[in-house]
């Protein structure tokens, strides 16, 4: 058994899912069910005798303790965080209490747990801690990919907190020996994603013709990675990786928002046309996020020498994939956008001036 933190969200659910097609380990899965947090995901995996939700918070000690007493997992793979960049600029408190305390009350509940199992489990034991290539902070147009060793330079409140939450992954195990792992994967995309982040917005918008909000001049560059390839990669990470090692995981593709935006507008034109025109025409430019992050790139180098994993979709098989996806289930989508959605859209974007 392993204990998944945070798998009704995005890429928790996509490695729950994953997981339980390809064996018959079971997984323990805990998530507070925020709002970005959704069992229609897992719908396809509920009366599975292998998946056992449990709706709870990992800042609570008490159910973490008796969750690890009761079920002793071999291993725990935390995804459970507040995850989005613009919400953090709004509301940076839930992200400290997530990424932060959440992060320390779980690794104070796996280190009593593990330190009590008998020798050969406590061996076996890992904490994969999931995180991102933000802590690394932004790029100049000709610096070179961060590698493992970068130094960390956080520039919004998410990135401090996620990379807040690696140091002290990392310090468990310096200090208390904690069996860690951890991953900095960039920017996923993929079926499942809440539509506040940049790809499934723009999809739904443009079924609905509305306006796609770039932001600034639309020329940030980011590393998409197909959200399957990440969830193999943790996997990968989790059998093979070595104890107290960072992975960084990312898909070789470097891409420009606007390039994105202009890629799933032509999809979208050949897979939904639609009569008023290309969905290129609803490209708006906006005011530009504070502080926004002009570039990612991944050095994926060390986990493909290392552990042999590349990805396996390209970003033209992948964004197909992911467009075909938000085609096919219309349901899904419209149950996620409910009055809490419809707020946080008011509020991000009704502020933001267009023709920025
Ligand atoms: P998400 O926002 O879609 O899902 C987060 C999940 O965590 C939700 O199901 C939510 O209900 C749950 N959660 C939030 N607070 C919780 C709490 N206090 N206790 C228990 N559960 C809680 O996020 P995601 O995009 O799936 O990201 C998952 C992880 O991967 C995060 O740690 C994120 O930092 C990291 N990551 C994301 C990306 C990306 O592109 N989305 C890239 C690299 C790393
Ligand atoms: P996002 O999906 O929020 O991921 P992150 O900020 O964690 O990289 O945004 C990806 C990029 O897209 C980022 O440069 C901000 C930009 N963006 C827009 O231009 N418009 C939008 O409406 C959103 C949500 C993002």
């Amino acid at each position: 058994m392993i204990l998944v933190t945070g798998g009704a969200g995005f890429i928790g659910a996509n490695f729950v899912l994953d997981w339980l097609a390809g064996g018959g380990e079971p997984v323990l899965n805990l998530d507070a069910l925020t709002y970005a947090g959704n069992l229609e995901t897992l719908a396809s995996v509920d009366g599975d005798p292998a998946h056992r939700f449990v709706h709870g918070d990992i800042c609570d000690r008490a159910l973490l303790e008796r969750l690890l007493a009761e079920h002793r997992p071999r291993a725990i793979v935390h995804f459970a965080a507040e995850s989005h960049v613009d919400r953090s600029i709004h509301g940076p408190g839930a992200f400290v209490r997530t990424n932060v305390e959440g992060t320390f009350t779980l690794l104070e509940a796996a280190r009593a747990y593990w330190s009590a199992l008998p020798q050969g489990e406590r061996e076996a034991f890992r904490f994969l801690h999931v995180s991102t290539d933000e802590v690394y902070g932004s790029l100049g147009p000709d610096d070179p990919a961060f590698t493992e060793t970068k130094t960390y330079e956080p520039n919004s409140p998410y990135s401090a907190s996620k990379a807040a939450s690696d140091h002290l992954v990392r310090a468990w195990h310096h200090t208390y020996g904690l069996p860690v792992l951890t991953t900095n994967c960039s920017n996923n995309y993929g079926p499942f994603q809440f539509p506040e982040k940049l790809i499934p917005l723009m999809i739904v918008n443009a079924l609905a013709g509305k306006p796609l909000p770039v932001y600034g001049d639309g020329l940030n560059v980011r590393d998409w990675l197909y959200v399957g390839d990440h969830c193999s990669a943790i996997r990968t990470v989790l059998a093979h990786g070595r104890v107290g090692e960072t992975y960084n995981v990312g898909g070789w593709n470097e891409i420009t928002n606007l390039d994105i935006v202009h890629s799933l507008c032509a999809l979208l034109d050949e897979l939904r046309p639609d009569a008023a025109g290309s969905h290129a025409r609803l490209i708006t430019h906006v005011t530009d996020r504070p502080g926004h992050d002009r570039r990612y790139a991944i050095d994926a180098r060390k986990i493909e020498h290392e552990l042999g994993w590349k990805p396996a979709q390209t970003f033209a098989t992948g964004i197909r994939k992911t467009v075909q996806w938000y085609l096919d289930n219309p349901r899904w989508v419209a149950n996620v956008q409910s009055g809490a959605y419809r707020d946080w859209v008011a509020r991000n974007y009704a502020a933001r001036e267009a023709g920025r």
